[in-house]
């Protein structure tokens, strides 16, 4: 049997696959089991931020399975508190908790909204609000949490405690936070899966204001955007905003599963011992990759991911396409996305969906050439679109 037969046949089918087996990759190449070679424009969906086998992040993961690949959280870790430490270095956040997933993190961020109010205000005020067209994962809570009717189907009941609103709309927001009721508020700053939305400044600002006021916490999930994705570090620099958790996953981890949640001062004592936890959370194999990983996106590093975004914009302007989206996570509006995304395949360029769009992540460090080689085939393709 092929691989794919053999997928078809054992694999559960949750997932719509491109008749693609990839085998390996080199930076921003990934090669199929025939050997035709793709340049790399999703980074397995925002994940491979430096590019497969990165040199020193290969080193860091390799160097730590040779001393101890797993410890368990009933003892302490040298490569989960330097991770820990660098990350509250670099964000200005007290503490970090690590977990394996985007969806995970968000899990724990949500019971920690909870607990926060629950300890102040007892019961009653549980609410979390979250934007119509987000996307916050696929555990019951974190579907609950998505505002997206798509996703809430099947499997009843999903969770009380959610409240939906539209994103830029603030008097419709106030109306939504109710201080008695609602304990916090969850955002992208650019809705990902949504189709690569990009929220707007003015609206995050006063959503934020408003939180602060009322003591509602602010939740930004950076799950996608986070780890220098947007050119920053963490998007929440753009918006000129600190919110009181922050969730990421993905480019954190190029490549190895890892969730983490900042916490700012409000929430740095909420979750005591016993009241969360995660058995791989922290792992310190990941842990060590995940530190090199911090290490290696510098202020170099998110500058070139602003030199990158303008070279992909002027590349397509003549598609006279629009092109949403921030840095190295771009929505490019096109006739049909699924055209798109086969027909570059079949030149050798792997982009994504979002919606109804095609959406771009690639590795943070792609070279310009190999950059400008998949802008043309992109180019070529959207021109080709009937
Ligand atoms: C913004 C956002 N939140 C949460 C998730 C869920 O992450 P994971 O698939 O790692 O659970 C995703 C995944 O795409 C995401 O984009």
């Amino acid at each position: 049997m092929t691989v794919k037969e053999k997928s078809d046949k054992y694999l559960v089918k949750n997932y719509s696959r491109e008749d693609i087996v990839l085998v390996k990759g080199k930076g921003s190449f990934l090669y199929d089991e025939k050997g035709k070679e793709y340049i790399d424009f999703g980074s397995g969906i925002a994940v491979n931020g430096l590019g497969i086998g990165e040199r020193r992040w290969k080193k860091a993961v390799i160097g730590q399975i040779k001393k101890i690949s797993h410890t368990s959280n009933l003892y302490y870790s040298k490569p989960q508190a330097e991770l820990a430490e660098e990350l509250c270095r670099r964000t200005g956040y007290k503490r970090a908790f690590f977990c394996n997933s985007g969806a995970e993190a968000n899990e724990c961020a949500i019971k920690c909204a909870r607990k926060y109010s629950f300890d102040k205000y007892k019961k009653g005020r549980s609410d979390i609000i979250t934007f119509v067209n987000s996307f916050h994962g696929r555990t019951i809570a974190t579907l609950s949490a998505t505002a997206q009717e798509s996703m809430h189907d099947f499997f009843f009941p999903f969770l009380d405690g959610f409240v939906y609103t539209e994103a830029g709309d603030f008097e419709k927001f106030k109306k939504a936070a109710d201080k008695k009721t609602v304990c916090a508020v969850m955002t992208e700053f650019i809705q990902g899966e949504g189709g690569v939305l990009v929220q707007d400044k003015e609206f995050i600002k006063k959503v934020y204001e408003y939180c602060k006021e009322n003591d509602i916490l602010f939740i930004a999930d950076e799950v996608q955007t986070g780890n220098g994705r947007t050119g920053k570090l963490y998007a929440f620099e753009h918006f000129e905003i600190k919110p009181d958790i922050i969730t990421t996953a993905k480019g954190l981890g190029n490549g190895l599963p890892i969730g983490a949640v900042l916490m700012g001062e409000k929430v740095e004592e909420t979750l005591g011992a016993g009241s969360h936890g995660s058995t791989f959370g922290g792992n310190p194999a990941v842990c060590a990759g995940a530190l090199s990983v911090l290490k290696s996106i510098d202020e170099e590093l998110l500058k070139g991911v602003i030199e990158r975004e303008k070279i992909i914009r002027d590349g397509l302007s003549e598609c006279k396409c629009n092109i949403t989206g921030m840095g190295l996570m771009l929505g490019i509006e096109c006739k049909d996305k699924n055209y798109v995304i086969k027909e570059c395949a079949k030149r050798g360029l792997i982009v994504l969906g979002a919606k109804n769009k095609v959406r771009l992540l690639p590795p943070l460090n792609i070279s310009i050439t190999v950059l400008l080689r998949g802008v043309n085939i992109l180019k070529e393709v959207l021109n080709s679109e009937v």
